[in-house]
Formats: structure tokens, sequence, C-alpha cells
């Protein structure tokens, strides 16, 4: 079996971060938005680096100006995993970029996408669930009125509240009072943590905010203490390979602790985390680590398990994509 035709289960996906530069650049141009500094000569998203793409993201972002564009985009990505294998899959959605966390604008950006997701679920057979996602450095207050948004729509398809964002901006702990009321929203939860920062603010994570995944986790790996305590508490990392390579958190693939984790019993899942900007899709994912560590498609099977069962669905769900 070809990668290609493997089943595939991801995690960690910002639907803003899956648009194509083309959707970008004709929106843009529907509205008289000037992007250009944002794309290379070869039509890509240019930056420099994290903070840069950070800032390069808000601003592609602001060309998506209603749930219209919202049920397009989340057409086009999810035809874009589906055409990779991708049979389930969980988007991070910011209330921010959607209606600017005013709850009756976030509801109806929310039904147009789970509108797109349902058409896709018919038309490719790939089933959707929403994270509504804070971002860290747009700071806790934000956060308590995106957790706002995320109470009043919990359940059905939004299943889950997480974070984005600068992980050098202020602490996960700031963001403790967000995560309480989605905890008791009954959504499930994860957070940015271990990509830019040490194994420190992986147990900030798991110790303020109480999550049960972890978006990257990578730097764990510097602590093997914190490695024991993920493999313990059965914490499952949302590890993005290609993005981390792309954004410089590790020279090469070679260099990359997903394989080291994994030895070590962490569940460890794959995912592409903003496919356009960092070059990848689920396919290139899965041929460059078996290129690299020589996995199979039996081990991608192993980890697609380690995925549907951290999957933030119900076991109806669950059981039908095992
Ligand atoms: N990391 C952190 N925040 C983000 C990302 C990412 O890859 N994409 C969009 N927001
Ligand atoms: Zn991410």
């Amino acid at each position: 079996m070809s990668f290609k035709e493997q089943s595939k289960v991801e995690l960690h996906l910002h639907i803003e971060g899956g648009a194509p530069p083309d959707f970008i650049r004709t929106l843009a141009k529907e509205k008289s938005v000037d992007l250009s500094g944002i794309f290379t000569e070869d039509g890509g998203y240019a930056y420099r680096d994290f903070w840069h793409f950070l800032e390069v993201y808000e601003a592609a972002t602001s060309v998506l100006t209603g749930p219209e564009e919202f049920r397009r985009l989340t057409k086009a990505v999810l035809e874009a995993c589906a055409e990779k294998g991708v049979v389930y899959a969980e988007t991070f959605l910011s209330p921010d970029f959607c209606g600017g966390r005013d709850v009756a604008a976030w509801k109806d950006y929310l039904a147009a996408i789970q509108d797109a997701a349902t058409e896709a679920e018919r038309d490719h057979g790939i089933t959707l669930r929403g994270i509504a996602t804070c971002i860290r450095h747009f700071g806790p207050e934000f956060a308590r009125e995106t957790a706002l948004c995320a109470q009043e729509t919990a359940g059905g398809f939004l299943t889950g509240f997480g974070m984005g964002g600068d992980e050098k901006s202020g602490s996960q702990g700031d963001f403790a009072y967000a995560y309480d009321m989605a905890r008791e929203a009954g959504l499930r939860l994860t957070t940015h943590a271990g990509e830019w920062n040490g194994p420190d603010e992986i147990r900030a994570a798991l110790d303020d905010l109480k999550v049960e995944r972890i978006g990257h986790g990578v730097r764990a790996i510097e602590d093997l203490a914190l490695v024991e305590r993920l493999v313990e508490d059965g914490v499952t990392l949302e590890v993005c390979p290609g993005s981390n390579v792309f954004l410089g958190v590790y020279p090469d693939l070679s260099a990359h602790p997903i394989a080291k984790l994994r030895e070590r019993g962490v569940n460890v899942t794959v995912s592409t985390d903003d496919p356009p900007f960092f070059r990848t899709d689920m396919v290139k994912e899965y041929q460059d680590l078996s290129r690299q560590f020589g996995w199979t498609p039996e081990d991608f099977r192993e980890l697609n398990l380690v995925a549907i069962d951290a999957a933030f669905c119900d076991d109806a769900t669950r059981n039908r994509i095992r």
C-alpha cells in the first residue's frame, strides 16, 4: 500500500493555516487588499521566521472577513486533506478571526464551517471536529472571551479548546481561567507547548491548564523525567515534524526527536500544522518519516491508532474511523 492510500488521522491543523496561497491571493484581489508582500515569487507564503510567520498568517487571515469565506476555506482545506488520505481531522478555529470573539457572530461562522464539513463528509468521506482556540499573544482577557464563545457552542461539532500563537508571550498559567471555563463546558483540552520553549513550558501546560494533549511538545526530549511523566499520564503529543524543520526548531529531520519519543513510549501522532505555509502535506510527512526512520505502513497504522484514541470525538465516531 502506498502512503497516499493509507487512511490517516490528523489532530493538529489550523484552518487559516490550511489556506492555499492562491485562495488568499484571489480573496485579496476581490477585496482590493494589497497582500503582495506576503507571497514569494513562486507563489508560496514569504516570511523570515516563526514570529514573522505569525504576522504573515494574520495578514493572510485579514481577507477572511465573513462566514462565507470560512465556508469556502473549510471546503478547500478538507478537499486537500481528503486527497491525501485523511479520513478524520481536527482543526483549530479562532473566534478572534471568526467574528472578533462576538458570540452571535462566532455562531454564524461556526455554522458555515460545520456546513462545509458536513458536505465534505458526504462528498469525500472525511470527518472534521473543531477546537476553539485562543491566541496566546492576544492575552488572557481575549482568551476568556474566546472561552465564552466556546462555552456557548460546546458539544457536537465543537469538541475541544486550545491555544496557539507566540509561546514566548506570557505563561500557560495566565490562561488557567479560560481553560477552566472550557473544561466546565465539557470541552477536551490541548495547548501549544514545547515548540519554542523547553520542558518547563510543557510542565506548566500539564500543571496549570490540565491538558490531555500537547501541540508539538517535542522539546520534552530535553528532560527524561518529563518524558516518563508523559508516558505515565498517557499524554498525547500532536507532533508536526515538517513544521518544526521548516521553522528551524530542528535543522533537519534526522535531528528531530519524534522517533526517540516514540521509542520511549510517548503517545506521538503526526500532523501538518499549516500545510501550505510549511510546504507539506500528510503524504509528504509519511514519506519523509519513512525515509528518515525506516517507518513502514504498519508503523503509521500504529500512529493512527494512537491518534484515534486521543481524538476529541465520541466513541461512535472513534469506532467508525478505527
Ligand atoms: N503555531 C502556533 N500558532 C499558530 C500556528 C502555529 O503553527 N499556526 C497558527 N497559529
Ligand atoms: Zn500549531
